[in-house]
């Protein structure tokens, strides 16, 4: 029997785009394909999960669930942003859910206490356990890092650092200045398909005429050069793309903007599981985050600068932009469903790619890269 990680079987999605064949349906339902990528990519990459504006104050949280690990993202006394597992270091309880806002992090179990530097404070009823050090049982630290006002996690205890993750995507989106941007709306979707549907299908936009017909126009982006752990391509165009289609006014351009991105948007797939698009006014992101093989919940964010949000006009405005983007997710959401139920079949086998699927080639190969051959080469 051939092996699932054998790279034979995918010699051929290895080709050239226009001579290569999609990835094949076992990697979006084998529940072993499925616990590689948990395993070599998620666990050791730099993951996308929130914004900085998201958690503003300090005692303000977050738990994020990815990859099998629990984490609490909090803001601590001083001001500074901090990750740590969440799970309770007495006998494994999950801390806390949701967001929300904290002196100190209660377990719901026997209510062992953790401040937001992650020291246990108080353990009420261990007093005569013997040699019971508290100092050896605070929160378990992952590492945290912001980028363009985004929070990444690595549940890696080493490994290179975000700078080296994103190579040169900087370059082409610091006028931008995102930094400074507001997340103003945020929604979260379960999806009934595997994480990598939903990137690939960010990653073209072969499917938009028929998708989004009447939602969105066409758009023929170019493929951007890439290094770093992320594939994008760029679309010029005048006008606002982020409002619904026949919108009345639209915000203004984004007046720090240079070259080409005060032309048009830069689409980015930025590995292993997120998704920003940077135009003309706005910005919005998504972070897809594997539950199953076969279940994926979507977190979509859209941020604006000040001087958007300053305006008097903002509120006024912004349901146009709401709307563009809460009638095209569900479409894409619907159609990577009915991708998924496809795939499923033992009837399901390798497609071939479009001209205008560089992006779906670029995803499927980096994914390639990392989960192919035996566990010795781990
Ligand atoms: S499991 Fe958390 S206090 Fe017991
Ligand atoms: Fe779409």
């Amino acid at each position: 029997m051939t092996h699932l990680f054998d790279p034979a079987l995918y010699e051929r999605v290895r080709l050239p785009l226009l001579e290569a064949e999609t990835l094949p349906p076992a990697g979006y339902t084998d529940p072993a394909f499925f616990a590689r990528e948990m395993e070599r990519i998620f666990r050791v990459h730099w993951n996308l999960v929130c914004r900085a504006d998201e958690i503003p104050g300090p005692g303000d949280y977050r738990a994020i669930d990815l990859a099998g690990v629990p984490a609490i993202v909090l803001r601590d006394d001083n001001g500074g942003l901090r990750a740590f597992s969440n799970v309770c270091r007495h006998r494994g309880s999950r801390l806390v859910s949701e967001h929300g806002t904290a002196k100190a992090i209660s377990c719901p179990y026997h209510g062992w206490s953790y401040g937001l530097d992650g020291r246990l404070l108080a353990a009420a009823g261990m007093e005569k356990t013997k040699n019971f050090d508290p100092a050896r049982f605070g929160l378990s630290p992952l590492r945290l890092a912001e980028w363009a006002g985004f929070v990444f996690l690595n549940f890696g205890a080493d490994g290179p650092g975000i700078d080296d993750h994103l190579g040169n995507l900087t370059g082409y989106l610091r006028s931008h200045e995102a930094e400074g941007m507001s997340c103003v709306h945020r929604r979260v979707y379960d999806v009934a398909c595997n994480w990598k549907l939903c990137l690939e299908n960010q990653r073209e936009s072969y499917h938009v005429a028929v998708v989004h017909r009447g939602t969105l126009k066409d758009q023929l982006p170019e493929q951007l050069e890439a290094s770093g752990n992320w594939s994008g391509s760029w679309f010029r165009h005048d006008g606002s793309i982020a409002a619904r289609l026949g919108a009345g006014k639209a915000l203004p351009e984004i007046p720090t903007l240079e070259g080409r991105a005060a032309e048009g948007t830069y689409f980015i797939g930025l590995y292993p599981a997120s998704f920003l698009v940077f135009t003309l006014d706005c910005m919005w992101w998504m972070s897809f985050r594997p539950v199953v093989p076969d279940r994926t919940q979507i977190v979509t964010g859209l941020c604006f600068p000040e001087g958007a949000t300053r305006r008097p006009d903002f509120e006024a405005i912004l349901p146009d932009y709401v709307a563009r983007t809460d009638v095209s997710h569900p479409e894409d959401n619907r159609a990577t469903e009915l991708q998924q139920r496809g795939l499923a079949s033992p009837h399901a086998r390798p497609g071939r790619f479009s001209h205008r699927e560089a992006g779906v080639h670029a995803v499927d190969n980096w994914i390639l890269d990392r989960v192919l051959g035996s566990d010795e080469e781990a």
